[in-house]
């Protein structure tokens, strides 16, 4: 390879999968100590390229060098001998072992050939509270964490391994601002501390100008440039990415006529021991309600709590002025209240299923006809037609799921819900891992379900986010209630504040 070459170089990578060309023929360097951002819009290619650097997969054609020395022989096994550490999109934690056992995975402190699990337990806990001071208990088992915690575990083992180049794909998409900062806080400190090399995968523009020295933007498979970030726009990197966006218009004024309807939904003192203190809001029919809150508020729990898949509940949940009492997430679909699950690995997509399947599944009986057959070309018709809606980038409506990047599965769960006919819309966190482009199409078809008369409720923790699509925002903190504002008037600062443990003014 070339003298000049740098310290890590991606040398005319191409990517094959069948039917797929993923990557072609990519070239770019990354230079030692700097933190290199990688961007692109969903199904770019930005997770092949780096499982390719991990050894997940191998590439089709063309080579990677670290420090001048190709990882052609390297396993995924031992990849890590390089000095390099993975961050991936989807989770790889065990889930049944404690944050302890995962943290310390592959290198537990022994004594006498045994594992010594105290000295684990504490040395896990002091890099876990190095990094956010009593926020998680190293002895639980992560299966009972919350996913921004369980993405948390996951930063704080890679941060504990000491690695020379540290990839992180997509390492914020689960994380409020707090968590955020206290990321980069943690990357800022490890790079002067020592010298570390850091891949950064993001679909949020402010991070990138944040923390990055230096994007490369990847585009349809292909490298369209790297910059330095001091000498590019915002706008220019949106360029790079998907060409010329739609601005988002901003939320609809909430019309009168809706604003006196009676609410779908009227959520009074809902409370779970332990869990939601004191939770009450109300929504109409073609309204936009915001649940705005950091990671931790318990705004997935709100959801669950009123349809019943937390059990024991107390409070009372009136739909359309009848007072119910919801069984599950089955008996909530069967009533017209249907959720967009946060996480959707667990509960969004059957991976081993195809796009078609997943995207009609949940509501087949809208695509079977009067004999009881499935009208097959109608539901290909139609899934199609959501495909393009939401610009889900798949070979066909008959491509597997596990197949599909990461952004492309979220637009997927949203898909399903489509197709379906309820009156009331939880969407949890809806657009985490899409990329702009993709994001203000959710957007719309949120306003395009309220248009419809739809209840909506969207629990958000990007303020932003928060802003644009609602008509009202209820902010919780830690299970509470702890603001109710209007969105047209409120300001982000106001919302952050509150979401942090700030008390309004108004209360
Ligand atoms: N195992 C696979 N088999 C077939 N196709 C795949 C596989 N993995 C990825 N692809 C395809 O390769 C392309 C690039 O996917 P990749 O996951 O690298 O995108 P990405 O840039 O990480 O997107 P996102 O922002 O949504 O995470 C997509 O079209 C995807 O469907
Ligand atoms: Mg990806």
């Amino acid at each position: 390879m070339a003298e000049n070459a740098a310290f890590l170089e991606f040398q005319n990578v191409t990517m094959e999968f069948p039917g797929v060309k993923a990557l072609s023929d990519v070239s770019f360097g990354i230079e030692k100590n700097e933190i290199h951002a990688l961007m692109g819009a969903n199904g770019a290619g930005k997770s092949t390229l780096i499982k390719i650097l991990a050894r997940i997969y191998m590439q089709t054609s063309g080579d990677i060098f670290i420090n001048g020395e190709s990882i052609s022989k390297a396993t995924a096994q031992n990849i890590r001998d390089y000095g390099i550490d993975f961050i991936f999109q989807e989770l790889e934690l065990v889930p049944n072992f404690t944050v302890a056992q995962n943290i310390m995975i592959g290198n537990e402190p022994r004594k006498g050939g045994l594992v010594d699990w105290k000295a684990m337990k504490s040395e896990a806990q002091k890099a876990l509270d190095d990094f956010m001071p009593g926020v998680i208990d190293a002895s639980v088992p992560v299966n009972q964490l919350s996913v921004a915690k369980q993405q948390i575990v996951s930063i704080v083992r890679a941060i504990h391994r000491n690695p020379k180049i540290l990839v992180l794909d997509e390492p914020t998409s689960r994380l409020s601002t707090t968590e955020t900062e206290a990321l980069f806080a943690a990357i800022r400190k490890l790079k002067e501390k020592q010298d570390l090399t850091i891949i950064y995968i993001s679909h949020r523009l402010e991070e990138l100008f944040q923390i990055c020295d230096r994007v490369t933007i990847l585009r349809d498979g292909k490298y369209t440039g790297t910059w330095t970030l001091a000498d590019i726009s915002k706008e220019d990197v949106v360029y790079h990415m998907v060409g010329q966006v739609k601005k988002n218009e901003g939320h609809a004024l909430l019309d009168e006529k809706i604003a006196n309807q009676q609410p779908a939904l009227e959520v009074e003192h809902l409370k779970v021991e332990g869990v939601i203190e004191d939770i009450s809001f109300k929504v109409r029919p073609g309204e936009i309600l915001a649940l705005a809150g950091a990671v931790g508020a318990k705004k997935t729990e709100t959801f669950e709590a009123i349809m019943g898949i937390i059990p024991n509940a107390e409070g009372t949940i009136r739909k359309d002025g009848q007072q119910i009492k919801l069984k599950g997430a089955a008996d909530a679909k069967k009533k017209g209240i249907c959720l967009v699950p946060e996480d959707r690995r667990r509960d969004g997509v059957v991976v081993d299923f195809t796009v078609r399947e997943n995207t009609t599944y949940a509501f087949l009986r809208n695509f079977v006809s009067k004999l009881g057959l499935i009208r097959k070309q109608y539901e290909k018709v139609k899934v199609k037609e959501l495909n393009e809606r939401l610009l889900v980038k798949t070979p066909s409506t008959e491509t597997y799921v596990k197949n599909l990047s990461g952004g492309n599965i979220q637009k997927v769960v949203v898909a399903k819900w489509l197709t379906g006919d309820s009156d009331v819309y939880f969407f949890d966190e809806p657009t985490v891992g899409i990329d702009v482009k993709g994001k203000s199409e959710i957007y719309d078809i949120i306003r395009e379900l309220a248009a419809q008369g739809k209840a909506v409720v969207v629990a958000s923790s990007e303020m932003d986010e928060v802003i644009s699509i609602s008509d009202n925002i209820v902010v919780l903190y830690n299970g509470k209630v702890v603001g109710n504002l209007v969105s047209s008037e409120a300001r982000h600062e106001e919302i952050v504040y509150l979401t942090m443990g700030g008390s309004s003014h108004n209360e």
